[in-house]
C-alpha cells in the first residue's frame, strides 16, 4: 500500500543505493516489496541482481502499452523488480513528453500496484525533476530525500525544510511537505560533514530520517554485484539497517511495522 520514493535535487548522492538496500531490509521483514525504476539509467537492477543481458523493463515498455505484471522480474533479495529497461535517448524523451501529456498512463497502473495493502511499493527516481516522478506525486506517502553531507547541500537543506524543491504546485508541495532527509556518505571527524548534519537536524527536526556513513565498501559491494546490507559488521550495513526502521516506523498501517523476524532470520542464515 505505502509508496515511498527516493528523489533528490542532486545527481550521484545514493538514491538507487539506498533504494535498493532499503527495498531489500523491507522484504527480508518480510513485506511484500516492489522496486520500481523511474530512472532510464536502468541502475536499480545492477543493484538488486538482475540480469545485464535483460534489456526489457516497464517504463521503456510503457507506450507500447505493456502491463506491470508482465514487467515483475523476481530477485535473490525476494523484492519483485519493475526495471526500467533499456532505452534510446530519444525514446526516453518521448515517454517524457507522453507523461506530460497521460500522467495516468504512469499513476494507473502504480494505482493498481497499491491497492494491495500488503504491498510496499519502492521507488527509484532520476535527479531533479522528471514527468515520472510527477506523474505520481498525488500517490506518494513517504518522500525521502537523498543529500551528501557536504558542500553542496548547505543551500538545498532548506528548500528541502521549506517544502518546495519539488515546485510550486499544490502537489507538488504536499509530497514535499511529507519529505524526510537521508544525509548520505557522512564523514566522521569531518567539520564539514558535521556542520551540514548540525543543518540537517536543525532545519529537519524529526524529518532527519537517518544518516548513512561514507563506506568504501558500498561501490566495492556494486562492483561484486551485492548489497552494502549483505556484509554485516559493515558501517554502511548498520547504517541502512538504521535507516530501513526507521521508515518501517513512518508507514502506516502499524501492522507494516511489525517484523517478521522468522523470515529475518531465514533471510540472515542465507546470506
Ligand atoms: N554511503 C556510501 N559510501 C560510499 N560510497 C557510496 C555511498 N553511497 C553511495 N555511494 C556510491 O556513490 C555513487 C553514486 O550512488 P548512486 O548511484 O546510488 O547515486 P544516485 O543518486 O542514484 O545517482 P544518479 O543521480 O546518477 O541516479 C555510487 O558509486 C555508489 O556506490
Ligand atoms: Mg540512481
Amino acid at each position: 500500500m505505502p509508496l515511498v520514493a527516493f528523489v533528490s535535487p542532486k545527481g550521484g548522492v545514493g538514491k538507487t543505493t539506498l533504494a535498493a538496500n532499503l527495498a531489500a531490509l523491507l522484504a527480508a521483514r518480510g513485506h511484500d516489496v516492489v522496486a520500481l525504476d523511474l530512472d532510464p539509467q536502468n541502475a536499480l537492477r545492477l543493484h538488486l541482481g538482475h540480469s545485464l543481458r535483460e534489456e526489457e523493463g516497464f517504463l521503456s515498455g510503457l507506450a507500447q502499452g505493456r502491463g506491470w505484471r508482465s514487467a515483475l522480474r523476481p530477485t535473490s533479495y525476494g523484492v519483485s523488480l519493475l526495471p526500467f529497461g533499456a532505452t534510446e535517448p530519444r525514446q526516453a524523451m518521448e515517454l517524457g513528453r507522453l507523461l506530460l501529456d497521460r500522467p495516468e498512463a504512469l499513476a494507473d497502473p502504480v494505482g493498481e500496484m497499491l491497492a494491495d495493502p500488503r504491498r510496499v511499493l519502492v521507488v527509484d527516481t532520476p535527479p531533479g525533476p522528471s514527468p515520472a516522478l510527477s506523474a505520481l506525486l498525488p500517490l506518494l506517502d513517504v518522500t525521502v530525500v537523498v543529500l551528501l553531507a557536504d558542500g553542496g547541500s548547505v543551500s538545498l537543506i532548506p528548500r528541502v525544510a521549506d517544502g518546495t524543491f519539488l515546485g510550486r504546485g499544490t502537489l507538488a508541495v504536499r509530497a514535499a511537505r511529507q519529505a524526510v532527509l537521508a544525509l548520505n556518505q557522512l564523514e566522521l571527524d569531518q567539520p564539514l560533514s558535521d556542520a551540514v548534519l548540525d543543518l540537517a537536524r536543525a532545519s529537519m527536526g524529526s524529518r532527519l530520517l537517518g544518516v548513512v556513513g561514507r563506506d568504501p565498501e558500498v561501490a566495492e559491494a556494486l562492483a561484486d554485484r551485492r548489497l552494502p546490507v549483505e556484509m554485516p559488521g559493515g558501517r554502511a550495513a548498520e547504517d541502512l539497517s538504521l535507516l530501513a526502521e526507521g521508515l518501517l516506523g513512518r508507514l502506516e498501517p502499524p501492522a507494516l511495522a511489525t517484523a517478521h523476524e522468522s523470515v529475518l532470520q531465514d533471510w540472515r542464515a542465507r546470506q
